[in-house]
């Protein structure tokens, strides 16, 4: 049976990447219904919401969402709809695995890193106080229980595939309380997972050594601030923010998205990568048992940046993304 799953569309490059990636899906004959809306900033000056009510109440009802990007206006009082979400539905474990592809012209070949950031709290709660005219307090909220899931989640995530290590990223050296009690979890957890190796570096470290020796990394679990950062950054080993999937794991629900913003730089012109949407449709195929079929996508995907004939611009080609989208329709036609 079919399962039907919301898709929201998202602004910028999203519409694109969206229409391209279900494209994709279909002909891939991936069992799902689905339940599209519109959402974002051209939504709001049409209705004055950013995101429909019967966006919601579908999400709540099918609990498998597939997200395109979203613009966020910057410093106007407005809060990111990414963070919103996350909090609204308790989104608490951001996934991101980059891996090289040895057919992509990389600066590295063996990349393979698999970025667990915490996802509820930290920075993005969004809480700041204006002290003073000349003076802002930002509050970084950490605690026990949202420090002690992720960091199981992490250790649970390197077990089910069989990943040797988990890092501990931090900044315990100067956040001696909140980080202190995020790293003392971590070496309290670690104990249960004896088959795993642990370790931990502190974030600037972490981003120095990630770039030099990036084999030496495999699962790393952090709070949320350095997981935004980090993952950006491991996406750029790989080759790019249009090639790095995540998803957003809760308890009841889960949210599927390309690490990358709308791009509003290059929106409209027919040349988004629509890779990282995919790849997260894939990761959401996966959850929803239907492996099989998102090795089919994974493996013409790979068969169409092997022959490095048909890609977007930023992987160095020169097609826009409708020929990008046919060319791997043709190559899974082909299986
Ligand atoms: P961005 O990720 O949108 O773009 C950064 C650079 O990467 C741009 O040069 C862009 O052209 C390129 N790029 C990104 N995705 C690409 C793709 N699929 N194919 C080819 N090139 C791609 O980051 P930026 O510009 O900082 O943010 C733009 C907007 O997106 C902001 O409003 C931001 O708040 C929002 N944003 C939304 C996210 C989400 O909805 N999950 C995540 C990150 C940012």
């Amino acid at each position: 049976m079919n399962q039907t799953i919301t898709v929201f569309r998202g602004d910028g490059i999203g519409p694109e990447i969206t229409e391209a990636v279900l494209e994709i899906l279909n002909a891939a004959g991936a069992p799902l219904n689905y339940e599209v809306f519109d959402v974002g900033a051209a939504m709001f000056e049409k209705t004055g919401e950013f995101i429909p009510e019967a966006g919601l109440k579908s999400f709540e009802k099918n609990r498998i969402l597939l997200k395109a990007p979203i613009t966020t206006p910057i410093g106007k009082g407005f809060r990111s709809l990414n963070v919103t979400l996350r909090l609204k539905y308790d989104l608490w474990a951001n996934i991101r695995p980059a891996r090289t592809n040895p057919a992509l012209d990389n600066r590295f070949d063996n990349v393979d890193v698999v970025t667990v950031r915490e996802n509820t709290e930290d920075l993005y709660i969004g809480e700041e106080e204006e002290i003073d005219e000349n003076t802002v307090h930002a509050i970084k909220r950490i605690t026990r229980k949202a420090s002690e899931r992720i960091i199981r989640k992490a250790f649970e995530y390197a077990m089910e595939n069989g990943r040797k290590k988990v890092t501990c990223v931090h900044k315990a050296n100067i956040l001696k309380k909140s980080d202190g009690m995020f790293l003392r979890i971590f070496e309290e957890t670690a104990k249960e997972y004896p088959q795993i190796e642990a370790d931990s570096m502190i974030v600037d470290a972490a981003c120095m050594n990630l770039v030099m020796h990036p084999e030496r990394f495999d699962v790393m679990v952090m709070p949320n601030l350095y997981g935004d950062i980090v993952s950006d950054l491991t996406s750029g080993l790989i080759g790019g923010l249009g090639l790095l999937p995540s998803c957003n794991l809760g308890d009841d629900h889960a949210m599927y998205e390309a690490v990358h913003g709308s791009a509003p730089d290059i929106a409209g012109k027919n040349i988004a990568n629509p890779t990282a949407l995919l790849l997260s449709a894939c990761m959401m195929l996966d959850d929803i048992d239907q492996k099989e079929c998102a090795d089919t996508i994974r493996h013409a995907l790979d068969q169409v940046f092997e022959e490095g004939k048909v890609l977007t611009p930023d992987l160095g080609g020169q097609s826009t993304t409708t020929q990008f989208v046919e060319e791997i329709i043709d190559h899974l036609n082909k299986k």
